[in-house]
């Protein structure tokens, strides 16, 4: 059972930042700042659980796309020495495509694309501040299931682990405000997303969901969680 075992740690957490704010007159912000509209985000990945969650390699490297303005959302992933990237668009009205040179999967994802606030927005839990990374960071528990740091000086996301079996924890490498693709081409699905439409097509909400790759169980899981941290 994971979850003693977290709350135990939550409760040292909590303890250590009493302590530390006692000792320091620095403020405290009143939750995480809400994401820039606009931003490319280098994600290092570890499926810490991995052997339960997939068969694929534990390490992957993330480029998240983030554009509210537009309403869409790419993440570009690569694993390990690998020479073939896996494409994850998504769509405000719902829909997402995940694919790579030769396969493509659509799948619906109610809550559409992320808010800027998804994090920053009501119900977030302060633990207090831990240092990951090196950095400096203050660190809150969003709906029972992320654990989400930002840095203390620059208020930059740093990292977010999910407590789920799979151990999902993610690194923000680097983050840049204001960046965007910008090549329409990018964010278009390849023409064989398209040919055989139906055959392949999956729902969020059915039993009989076909997952055989563990970068989209990744990114499932993430789009589960943050949208129901969202809803929260
Ligand atoms: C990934 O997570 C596992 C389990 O916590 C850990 O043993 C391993 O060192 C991590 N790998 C990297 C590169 O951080
Ligand atoms: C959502 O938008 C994309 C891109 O325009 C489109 O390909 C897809 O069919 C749309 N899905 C729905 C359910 O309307
Ligand atoms: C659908 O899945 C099958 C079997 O996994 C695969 O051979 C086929 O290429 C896929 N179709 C598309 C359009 O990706
Ligand atoms: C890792 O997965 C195993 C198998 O499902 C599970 O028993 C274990 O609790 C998981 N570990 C964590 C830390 O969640």
């Amino acid at each position: 059972m994971a979850w003693p075992l977290f709350q135990l740690q939550l409760l040292l957490i909590a303890a250590a930042a009493t302590t530390a704010a006692a000792a320091s007159s620095a403020t405290t912000p009143d939750g995480p700042a809400p994401w820039p509209e606009q931003f490319h985000a280098v994600l290092f990945t570890n499926l810490t659980n991995v052997s339960i969650a997939s068969t694929s390699p534990a390490l992957r490297l993330h480029d998240l796309y983030y554009d509210w303005p537009q309403r869409r959302n790419l993440n570009l992933i690569r694993y390990q020495l690998s020479g073939n990237p896996l494409y994850d668009v998504e769509w405000n009205n719902g829909t997402s495509f995940y694919f790579d040179s030769a396969t493509c999967r659509t799948l619906q994802f109610p809550v559409g694309v992320l808010r800027p606030g998804w994090i920053a927005e009501g119900g977030a839990v302060y633990l207090g501040r831990e240092t990951t990374g090196g950095i400096d960071c203050h660190v809150w528990c969003k709906a029972d299931f992320i654990v989400y740091y930002e840095d203390a000086l620059t208020r930059r996301p740093v990292r977010w682990n999910f407590i789920d079996v799979t151990g999902i924890e993610q690194f923000v490498m680097s983050f840049e405000v204001g960046v965007v693709l910008e090549d329409d081409n990018q964010w278009q699905a390849p023409a064989h997303c398209f040919l055989d439409d139906a055959a392949n097509k999956t729902n969020e909400h059915d039993d009989h969901v076909a997952v055989s790759n563990g970068v989209m169980d990744a990114v499932r899981l993430f789009r589960k969680f943050a949208g129901a941290a969202a809803a929260y």
